[in-house]
């Protein structure tokens, strides 16, 4: 891989995440450039964040291809025209197939608002609500051909509050999607990511010795 790390985005909605990304990056914390942003919606609030920053943009309109697959060979096409050597996914509402994987094999991630493999697939944060957990969480994982699913290289654990609405929660994972995003393709900038199975090794990591969380934290239970 090249330095800077080319980056692609691929999104559906408001971009946050990607906007975390090009934050990082212009305050030096992220080794890489953003080679193109792809949105499947051309009303997407992330491709105006993109140009704003002056990014080249494309939308490929999923609606416009018989399958699947022949939508991710435009996407193929799209990013290799870019020169894109890792394929970020964030916020991208399509499931993606073998024919994007096998383009960038191993090349690919995504995050997901919820500790996987738990309340994999659409709304994590009511998901989460709705099973009563004290503690949820974001996960950036490799893709694979399964939703949400792929070998996992960040996770953040997310106290889950008793009055929280989806929205409450939702500020609180985003906050820590935003900052495990960039670790993530930091990591992989760095040389340091490799893949065992289901099982990511990551050289030089030294996690904090017994770090908890714990949700309610009551010191004094009286
Ligand atoms: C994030 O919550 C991410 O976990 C999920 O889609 C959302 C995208 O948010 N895959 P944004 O468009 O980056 O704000």
């Amino acid at each position: 891989m090249t330095k800077p790390l080319a980056l692609g985005v691929l999104l559906s909605g408001s971009g946050t995440n990607l906007q975390a990304l090009i934050d990082a990056i212009d305050a030096g914390r992220l080794d890489a450039r953003i080679a193109v942003v792809v949105s499947n919606r051309p009303d997407a609030y992330g491709l105006t964040r993109a140009r704003a920053r002056g990014l080249a943009t494309e939308t490929v309109l999923h609606p416009d291809f018989a399958s699947r697959e022949a939508f991710d060979g435009r996407l193929v096409e799209v990013l290799h025209a870019h020169g894109v050597e890792l394929v970020a996914l964030a916020g991208f509402m399509r499931l993606v197939t073998h024919v994007l994987l096998n383009a960038f094999p191993e090349r690919v991630l995504n995050i997901h608002p919820a500790l996987l493999p738990a309340f994999p697939g659409l709304h994590g944060e009511r998901q989460a609500l709705a099973h009563g957990v004290r503690i949820t969480g974001v996960t950036v994982h490799f893709v694979d051909e399964q939703t949400d699913h792929g070998p996992i290289l960040v996770q953040a654990a997310v106290p889950v509050f008793s009055d929280d609405t989806e929205e409450t929660l939702h500020v609180r994972i985003q906050r820590q999607e935003h900052r495990a995003y960039v670790q993530a393709i930091q990591l992989i900038a760095e040389g340091r990511v490799q893949i065992d199975g289901r099982r990511v090794v990551i050289s030089g990591a030294r996690p904090r010795a017994e770090a908890v969380l714990t949700n309610p934290d009551i010191d004094d239970p009286r």
